[in-house]
């Protein structure tokens, strides 16, 4: 995901990075994350580094008593 493009640069970068850090804490506090079997993760280097061919995952919510116990 650019930040940048063109001569422009978002202001609200260091914000946007913080809300997807906390977001993802949350999905990996809350959900258990699984390829599908026999998937193998790659990894693409074109400019950024991305995964190759997509990454396609499975999220199993975690029991509802794992979750009472995380704040938020
Ligand atoms: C994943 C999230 C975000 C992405 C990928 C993103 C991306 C971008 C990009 C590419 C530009 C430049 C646009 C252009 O050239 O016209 C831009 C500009 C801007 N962004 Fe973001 N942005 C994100 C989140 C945010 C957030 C959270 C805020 C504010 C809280 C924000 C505020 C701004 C502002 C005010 C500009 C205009 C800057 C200027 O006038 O030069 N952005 N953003």
């Amino acid at each position: 995901m650019p930040f940048i493009v063109g001569p422009r640069k978002c202001i609200g970068f260091r914000f946007a990075e913080l809300e997807i850090t906390i977001m993802l804490a949350m999905l990996v506090q809350r959900f258990n994350w699984s390829l599908p079997v026999g998937h193998k993760a790659e990894i693409e280097y074109s400019g950024a580094i991305r995964p190759l061919g997509g990454l396609p995952v499975y999220l199993q919510p975690l029991p509802q008593a794992t979750l009472e116990t995380v704040p938020g």
